[in-house]
């Protein structure tokens, strides 16, 4: 069997969190099913970089250190401070600078001379994320000649915030040097398809012919999902583990919740300011609900991000003053990380589930928190628009998250909504969650990266049609 390399900034070796990230948890048939090589960032910044192997099982684990200047400038600079903004939607956050592009493609560089000292000519790569755009052609040029996939996990905006990145004509063509491209949602697809044709011309449904040679790039979409079932097992269990129940017990009432990195795409201020508008308009829920939102701190050393820490704090504090009682916080926020079992606990007891990104790639917070209701009395899930997810969670009660009014009138609606149209919300959702299943997502994405010759009828790409219907949230 082929050995499929999985290339990604951050690499789970098994064993080493108690906090996977979401790509272990989308990774992990694939990594089960196959023979995998795993490369990545060690998480370490060492003057003298090493490179290492684990071995686990079938699979192996290489990571490599970061210098210093590799991670000011890949990670903290063009990484985290020109893609991540732009591909959000946020020209505004972006800075652009010569020095971080140049360290970005100096890091897929070495990633690509790491990766040829270990690769045989028949492995299969595929390639996670924006920190990695240039991998295929590195590799290309390095003489590797077999299938190399990518794909995408945040948004992909219009050309027309994709063009105002400089240097977008260097680094967005190369993405032709891949044989799959793949995106979370037909929007980011079929916004990548139209920035092709405005600026290369290419024609609006295809095999593109646009890397080097004779390949054909594909696009394709592959929603990731969760593991529903056993989350659906695992939330049942966690809800009684005896931390989960003291947290429960301390919030008496009804529970909104929300968990989201530390991270503005979150939209974590909106949302407090969200809460605030619905406990000022409905002093009859005051001493009756808590917003619990977790919120683990990331990327603190870009300004951005410590200027939000700030901000978020501030908002949960101004809430707080404004309307707690001796006996009642309303807002409890929390900066840390807690295991994948305790959230599962806690989503299964929060009777509302409040995930309003400004824009997000998918969000799995809203597929865990859909997973662990008991379906015999559901909690209510919030969901923004611009979330990936919302495609397919048509049943949520979908928001405009920069409207706070909006928001707070769906907390009221979710608080006081009636068990039957919970219920049959709920049956929805959990349906569309077993349809885009991550069981079967790596195979997806696998077999539509073989040789057309082999793809059994694999459907080239084609936009999606401008839709008639009005969005649902536009209905609610
Ligand atoms: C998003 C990205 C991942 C990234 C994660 C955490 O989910 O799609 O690629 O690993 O955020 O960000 P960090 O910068 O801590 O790796």
């Amino acid at each position: 069997m082929a050995r499929i390399f999985i290339i990604s900034n951050r690499v789970a070796i098994p064993g080493a969190s108690d906090h996977p990230g979401g790509l272990e948890v989308v990774l992990k048939a694939t990594l089960r099913t196959h023979p995998c090589v795993w490369l990545g960032w060690s998480g370490e910044v060492s003057e003298k970089p090493r490179t290492r192997t684990v071995t686990n099982r079938s699979n192996s684990y290489i990571v490599t250190d970061l210098k210093p200047e590799d991670f000011d400038e890949y990670y903290n600079g063009f990484a985290n401070r020109v893609l991540w903004p732009i591909f959000h939607y946020r020209l505004d956050l972006a800075e652009f600078s010569r020095r971080d592009l140049s360290g970005y493609m100096r890091v897929n560089e070495h990633f690509a001379d790491e990766l040829v000292k270990v690769l045989e000519p028949d492995d299969i790569v595929w390639v996670h994320d924006y920190h990695l755009i240039p991998l295929a052609k590195a590799l290309r040029a390095r003489g590797f000649g077999n299938r190399i996939g990518f794909f995408l996990h945040i948004p992909l905006p219009p050309p027309e915030i994709l063009t105002a990145m400089p240097n977008h004509e260097r680094l967005i063509p190369l993405l032709g040097e891949y044989d799959l491209v793949g995106f979370q949602t037909d929007g980011d697809a079929a916004n990548f398809a139209r920035y092709l044709a405005k600026e290369l011309g290419a024609p609006s449904h295809m095999s593109l012919r646009l890397g080097s040679g004779d390949r054909a790039m594909r696009i394709g979409t592959f929603p990731v999902g969760i593991e529903t079932h056993p989350f659906t097992r695992l939330a049942r269990r966690a809800v009684k583990t005896p931390f989960a129940r003291q947290v429960i017990e301390s919030l008496p009432g009804t529970l909104i919740i929300g968990v989201d990195r530390l991270d503005y795409s979150k939209g974590i201020t909106l949302k407090l300011e969200a809460y605030e508008r619905f406990l000022a308009a409905h002093p009859q829920w005051h001493g009756r609900i808590t917003y619990l939102q977790i919120t683990p701190k990331s990327r603190s050393q870009i300004k951005e991000y410590s200027e939000m820490e700030t901000a978020v704090s501030s908002a949960a504090g101004r809430i707080n003053g404004a309307f707690s009682e001796a006996s009642w916080t309303p807002v409890r926020y929390v900066n840390r990380p807690y295991s994948r079992t305790t959230l599962a606990g806690l989503y299964a007891a929060a009777d509302v589930g409040l995930v309003t990104p400004m824009r997000d790639g998918m969000n799995l917070v809203a597929k865990e928190y859909v997973a662990a209701q008991d379906p015999e009395n559901p909690g209510v899930l919030i969901l923004s628009r611009f979330a990936g997810a919302a495609d397919e969670f048509r049943d949520a009660l979908l928001v405009n998250p920069y409207d706070p009014d909006a928001v707070a009138a769906a907390i009221a609606r979710a608080v006081a909504m009636p068990l039957s149209e919970r219920k049959a919300r709920h049956g929805e959702l959990y349906a569309a969650l077993l349809r885009s299943d991550i069981s079967h997502w790596g195979d997806k994405f696998l077999k539509a990266l073989e040789p057309p010759d082999r793809q059994g009828g694999l459907r080239d790409f084609i936009p999606p049609a401008m839709e008639s219907k009005p969005h649902p949230a536009a209905r609610q």
